[in-house]
């Protein structure tokens, strides 16, 4: 069934096949007829960062930037969602075209640029959902914002998340906001995970109640720098570590007609990347701090060898585009098969 949507929406461009497809899946949900639309998902329930997930197969951040799809996305199968990139203000992002698909790989070149409708507008709709599932919500700096005050874009952020979140992801790994992931090295990482663990013990204390973050970082990392992320995460208490996001490396599809177009490459081509990312984080921190894994998950092995790596939960994006909803059920009975 996916498969003939799927060659229907590849026809239009990327981004607008992408709106089309949301909107068709909030729409199928209003009829009610998307749960008989979507795989039947048996329960594997895990227990990650104190939350219970009744499986560990989720939605990367990205597709839902706004949470305007909440809804739709919590009713096809997903063990959680995770909402945003969100900044604390509008920003249009870049101009277009900023999405490619290379179909021949499995994967997508994005240079989005976190285009979102900001923290109100967010958070208007996360009040607004029925979605009772589980449910990250990913923040990140405005453009405009200098590195050296990224520190507040992030505060700013999470205090205003967190009441709604059941966890708060810190992104400092897009390749498409100049500068961010320079936020992943040095003291640079050091000061910002002090500042927001800072900022998460404070509404803690106003609130009354514990949200666990996360940080999401980039695959483009040499093992020294997966040992410094480490830790450092440790070292500040942060809850976990989403591996991986997009990568800016080309090896993988070089020759390819959108292989020079600016941005990160995700879907099968960074499989290997992100893998390398989560073993070595696993083999600095083991069970300690819970590992999200992300990046070219297309198929049951490629969710089950992040598992196998150390991974607690996985997140799926392209593949899912690729796939449709028959992802989540594949990988999640891979999973089950190695627990
Ligand atoms: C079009 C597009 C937009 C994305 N936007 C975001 C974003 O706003 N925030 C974020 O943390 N990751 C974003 N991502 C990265 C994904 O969440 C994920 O980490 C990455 O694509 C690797 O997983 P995949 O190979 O399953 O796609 C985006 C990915 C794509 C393809």
């Amino acid at each position: 069934m996916y498969g003939v949507i799927r060659n229907l929406l590849f026809r239009l461009p990327p981004e607008q096949a992408h709106n089309f497809a949301l909107k068709g899946i909030d729409f199928a949900d209003r009829l009610g007829v998307l749960n008989a639309l979507s795989p039947k998902i048996d329960a594997l329930p895990v227990n990650v960062m104190g939350l219970d997930f009744p499986n560990p197969v989720g939605l990367a951040a990205g597709l839902d930037k706004n949470a305007d799809h909440l809804d739709g996305l919590g009713n096809l199968g997903f063990g959680f969602i995770e909402v945003g990139t969100v900044t604390p203000v509008a920003q249009p992002g870049n101009p277009k075209p900023r999405m490619f698909r290379l179909p021949e790989h499995q994967a997508i070149i994005n240079r989005m640029g976190f285009n979102n409708d900001g923290l109100d507008h967010l958070l208007e709709r996360v009040d607004k959902r029925r979605y009772k599932g589980v449910l990250g919500i990913n923040v990140g700096k405005n453009k405009d914002t200098p590195n050296d005050q990224s520190e507040s874009d992030y505060r700013k952020g999470i205090s205003a998340v967190y009441t709604r979140a059941d966890y708060i992801t810190v992104n400092v790994s897009s390749p498409n906001t100049p500068g961010l992931r320079d936020l992943q090295f040095g003291d640079s990482l050091k000061d910002l995970l002090i500042a927001i663990k800072d900022e998460q013990l404070k509404c803690e204390k106003e609130y009354g109640r514990y949200v666990p973050v996360a940080v999401k970082i980039a695959p483009d990392m040499d093992d020294e720098g997966i040992r410094f992320v480490a830790s450092a995460l440790r070292e500040t208490g942060i809850d976990g570590v989403i591996a991986t996001n997009t990568t800016v490396s080309r090896e993988a599809v070089a020759g390819h007609v959108h292989a020079n177009e600016a941005g990160g490459l995700s879907g099968a081509p960074v499989r290997e990347a992100s893998l390398r990312v989560i073993r070595g984080l696993y083999a600095e921190l083991g069970d300690s701090l819970p590992i999200i894994g992300v990046g070219g998950i297309t198929d049951g092995d490629s969710a089950a060898e992040k598992i196998r790596a150390g991974a607690k939960l996985v997140q799926v994006y392209t593949g899912f585009i690729y796939r449709g909803p028959e992802l989540i059920r594949e990988a999640v009975e891979a999973i089950r098969q190695i627990k």
